[in-house]
């Protein structure tokens, strides 16, 4: 079976994406040989760490900041899955990712697990264990930007006087309920769970791709590299999923 087949099979393809999804738009992923991690001690991004330094706040922000102003563009992976969900034969996708390029490239039911890098959110005062305990202020990151703008290298939020982060998740950081229910409910519907870009490495997340084999879907694999899950998966595709989905979202959709 190609990958064509099992998605001209399937009614319900939910894909799981990485940040290899992401890598033909110019987003290093964290893991390859060229990843993030190769570069940075993923110790120094802990939430806790991120509490209790200025330091490695101002760091973030810096380096938010760059990620924003690199202006990355969809490529066509993100594409070939918005014109599956547009076809009426995918639910929606869940994205580890944060930076917002399914969303652009169309895709409308988006379930970003582990939060989004173009909102920020009041964390409180002095969050424990990895869990925010914010008073609920969020807003576009572009309020943060201009707080830096104005010379404000660590801005705090303007109701509570809270700590204030990227809405995304960060390592040693608990997941926001409400995506996790809406991926476990997402990935409870497939009859095709199609991952994309991703070492399937990080847990909860890559709980996601079992859960939906344990509900009888079929589990196919699209990565350039081997993966934990390949031996359980119904296909795996080695290539680059900017060439792969493309090429079989198309033949699928024009049975
Ligand atoms: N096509 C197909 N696969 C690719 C491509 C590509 N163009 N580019 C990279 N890959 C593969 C890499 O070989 C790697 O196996 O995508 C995978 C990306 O894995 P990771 O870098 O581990 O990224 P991801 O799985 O999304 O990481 C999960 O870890 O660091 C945390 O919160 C972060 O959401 C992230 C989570």
């Amino acid at each position: 079976m190609s990958l064509a087949d099992l998605i001209a099979d399937a009614d319900r393809v939910v894909a799981f994406t990485g940040a290899g999804v992401s890598t033909e738009s110019g987003i290093p992923d964290f893991r390859s040989p060229t990843g993030v991690w190769t570069r940075y001690d993923p110790q120094d991004f802990t939430f806790d760490r991120y509490v209790e330094s200025a330091e490695v706040r101002e760091r973030s922000w810096r380096m938010r900041r760059e990620f924003l102003a690199a202006g990355y563009t969809p490529n066509p992976a993100h594409l070939a899955l918005a014109r599956l969900e547009q076809a009426g034969r995918s639910p929606g996708l869940v994205t580890q990712n944060i930076d917002g390029l399914h969303q652009d490239a169309g895709s409308r039911h988006v379930v970003e697990i582990h939060g989004t890098a173009r909102d920020v959110m009041c964390i409180g005062h002095q969050p424990r264990h990895g869990t925010p305990d914010g008073c609920g202020w969020r807003m576009p990151v572009d309020w943060a930007l201009a707080q830096l703008d104005a010379g404000d290298p660590d801005p705090l939020c303007p109701l509570c006087g809270g700590l204030v982060k990227s809405a995304t998740v960060s390592f040693e950081q608990v997941l926001f309920g409400d995506a996790l229910e809406a991926a476990v409910s997402l990935a409870g519907t497939a009859d095709l769970l199609l991952t994309v870009g991703s070492s399937l490495v990080v847990y909860p997340a890559a709980d996601l791709p079992l859960l939906a084999l344990r509900n009888g879907a079929r589990l196919a694999i699209v990565n350039d590299e081997p993966t934990p899950l390949d031996d359980v998966a119904d296909l795996v595709v080695r290539g680059r999923a900017g060439d792969v989905l493309p090429e079989a979202v198309d033949a699928a959709l024009s049975r």
